[in-house]
């Protein structure tokens, strides 16, 4: 998989596609890097998607520490999409840039790179926006202009956002729905993804994308 040299203002970064899980077992972890759980245990969640039959690990490296991730994996099988039979539908499940080299592009560099692998082309990947994941205190922003970020960083690599009446998502109007439909994933990956959207009784089983 071809990786890109990227300059940044504290040095070069190597950026690396669906890396190999013995290499991202080899870096160590940016201590900062602990949004979703300690960096530790984070770490060895991205060797284990990286090794698994359905997962991608991209990560970026400044020399042999690991700065930025995005893993991607098939949803788990207790998660509404998770119940998806026609193993097309993927998930962003965490995109994460360590604190002192956020705002700079790396998230969006590193996903663009990823997608330009063409892996995911024939795939439906959907990213989950939940308020409770937001670093809210490391940024600075409101839990809107948090939600307005990640909407932008998703939307720049093909993402929209879909309505669902996940009570998860619906429920919250700071939380969202985002997905990407591959240019060639077959139609009943799309419209298991369309039909896993709305399984509330009295939803509409099917629709179009929209606000
Ligand atoms: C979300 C996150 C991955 C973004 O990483 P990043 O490398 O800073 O993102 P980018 O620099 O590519 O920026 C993406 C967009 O957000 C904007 N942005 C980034 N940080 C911002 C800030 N603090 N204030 C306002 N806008 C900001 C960028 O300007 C860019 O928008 P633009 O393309 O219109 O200019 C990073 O903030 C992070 O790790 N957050 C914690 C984990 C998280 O929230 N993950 C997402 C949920 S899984």
């Amino acid at each position: 998989m071809e990786t890109r040299k990227l300059e940044t203002q504290q040095g070069v970064l190597e950026l690396v596609p669906c890396c190999d899980s013995g290499r991202i077992n080899t870096l160590s972890m940016d201590p900062d890097l602990r949004i979703f759980r300690p960096p530790d245990r984070q770490h060895q969640a991205l060797v284990k998607i990286a090794a698994s039959e359905d997962g991608c690990v991209s990560i970026a490296r400044s020399e042999n520490q690991l700065v930025a991730y995005a893993a991607f994996h098939r949803p788990d099988s207790f998660e509404r999409m998770g119940t998806d039979t026609t193993g097309g539908i993927y998930e962003l499940g965490a995109v994460e840039v360590t604190p002192a080299r956020r705002s700079g592009h790396l998230a969006r560099r590193l996903l663009e790179l990823t997608f330009e692998t063409g892996l995911f082309e024939d795939r439906v990947v959907i990213a989950t926006l939940y308020y409770w994941h937001y670093d809210l205190e490391g940024s600075g922003l409101s839990i809107y202009r948090y939600r307005n970020l990640l909407e932008r960083l998703y939307a720049s690599v093909g993402f929209s956002v879909f309505t669902t009446d996940d009570p998860e998502i619906r429920g919250y109007p700071e939380n969202a729905l985002m997905a990407r439909i591959g240019a060639s994933a077959p139609q009943e990956v799309v419209q298991s993804f369309h039909n896993l959207r709305f399984t509330e009784k009295g939803m509409p089983m099917s629709g179009s994308p929209g606000q």
